[in-house]
C-alpha cells in the first residue's frame, strides 16, 4: 500500500446555507425552521476535503466567483492542505451557493444549487491542469459542473490511464461515450434508476455496467451500498447511527471509496471502508466540517 496516494478531484464548490425543519416541506407549504446555518460545501469540494482528511493528496479543479463566498471556500480546502491552483477565478459569475433543508428524523435532505462559477468550467480549464491530472492515481468527478468539462476530465484519464471514479450527481443522462471512460460508477439509488431504467439497484447496476463502466457501487443511504463488478453483486450493510446531517454523506463515501482503490484495496474492502467514514459524516453537522479524520475510520 502506498502511504499517501495523489487525487484530482474535478467539481463544484459552493457555500451551504442549510435550515433545519422539523420535516421536509410539502409544496405551497409553510413551515418554522430551526437556525440557519452556513457551511463550506459542493460535491466536488466536499470529496476534495474527504479524500484528504482521508490521507490522500489532493489537487482541486473547480471554478468560483471573485467575492467573499469564493474566497472562504479556497481559504478552507488550502486549510486542509489541498491544491487549489485549479481553482479558477471567474470573475464575472458569483460563487456556489446550495440552499438546503434538512428535515424530519431521518435528517434527510433537499437542495437546491444555485447558477454560479461552477457552470462557467470549460473543457480547457480542465486541459489546463492535465499536468496534476496524469500524475494522480485517481480522478473524481461528479456532474455539478458542465458536462463537457467532466468529459475532458475523462477523456484525459483515460488517455494517462489514470482510473475514473464518477459520482453522477445530480443525475442526468449520459452519453453512451462517457461510461466506457469510467472505471467506478458511485450513484444513489435515485441516480441509479434515473440512468438506467431499472428500479431494483442490483439490476440497474448490471445495466449500468453493460454500457461500458467497469464496476459500480449504488448507495443505499442508510441500507448500506451495493456492489456490482464481474463477479457479480453484493449488498454490504450501513453502521448504524443516528443521523444529524445527511448533506455530504454521499460525497464521503465516494472520497472514501476512490482513496481505498488507490490504495489497492478491493472493491468489497475500499466499500467496507466508506461505509464507515460515511456513518461519522452523517453523526455531524456541515458537508465538510463534517468529514471524518482517517484516525476515525482506521485501519
Ligand atoms: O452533496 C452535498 C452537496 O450538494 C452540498 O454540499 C451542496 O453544496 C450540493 O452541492
Amino acid at each position: 500500500m502506498k502511504s499517501a496516494v495523489q487525487l484530482v478531484v474535478v467539481g463544484s464548490s459552493n457555500t451551504d446555507l442549510v435550515l433545519p425543519c422539523p420535516r421536509l416541506p410539502r409544496p405551497g407549504e409553510t413551515l418554522l425552521g430551526g437556525e440557519l446555518a452556513r457551511y463550506p460545501g459542493g460535491k466536488g469540494a466536499n470529496q476534495a476535503v474527504a479524500a484528504a482528511r482521508a490521507g490522500a493528496r489532493v489537487d482541486f479543479v473547480g471554478g468560483r466567483g471573485d467575492d467573499d463566498f469564493g474566497a472562504a471556500a479556497a481559504a478552507g480546502l488550502r486549510a486542509e492542505g489541498i491544491g487549489v491552483r485549479h481553482f479558477r477565478v471567474y470573475p464575472r459569475a458569483p460563487s456556489g451557493v446550495a440552499v438546503i433543508l434538512l428535515g424530519g428524523r431521518e435528517r434527510q435532505n433537499q437542495i437546491v444549487v444555485a447558477r454560479s462559477a461552477n457552470d462557467a468550467i470549460t473543457p480547457a480549464a480542465i486541459r489546463a491542469a492535465r499536468a496534476v491530472l496524469a500524475r494522480a492515481d485517481a480522478v473524481v468527478a461528479q456532474l455539478e459542473i458542465p458536462l463537457p468539462a467532466v468529459q475532458e476530465a475523462a477523456r484525459l484519464a483515460k488517455a494517462t490511464g489514470v482510473p475514473l471514479i464518477l459520482n453522477p450527481a445530480p443525475a442526468r443522462a449520459l452519453p453512451a461515450s462517457l461510461y466506457r471512460l469510467v472505471d467506478t460508477l458511485v450513484p444513489n439509488e435515485h441516480e441509479a434508476r434515473l440512468l438506467s431504467g431499472q428500479r431494483d439497484p442490483a439490476r440497474a447496476a448490471r445495466a449500468l455496467r453493460r454500457r461500458g463502466c467497469r464496476r459500480v457501487v449504488v448507495t443505499l443511504g442508510a441500507r448500506g451500498a451495493l456492489v456490482s463488478d464481474e463477479k457479480g453483486e453484493r449488498t454490504w450493510p450501513a453502521v448504524r447511527v443516528r443521523p444529524v446531517d445527511t448533506v455530504g454523506a454521499g460525497d464521503c463515501f465516494t472520497a472514501w471509496l476512490a482513496v481505498g482503490l488507490a490504495e489497492g484495496l478491493d472493491l468489497d474492502a475500499a466499500t467496507h471502508r466508506a461505509l464507515r467514514a460515511a456513518a461519522l459524516a452523517v453523526t455531524r453537522a456541515g458537508a465538510q466540517p463534517g468529514m471524518p479524520w482517517r484516525s476515525e475510520v482506521a485501519p
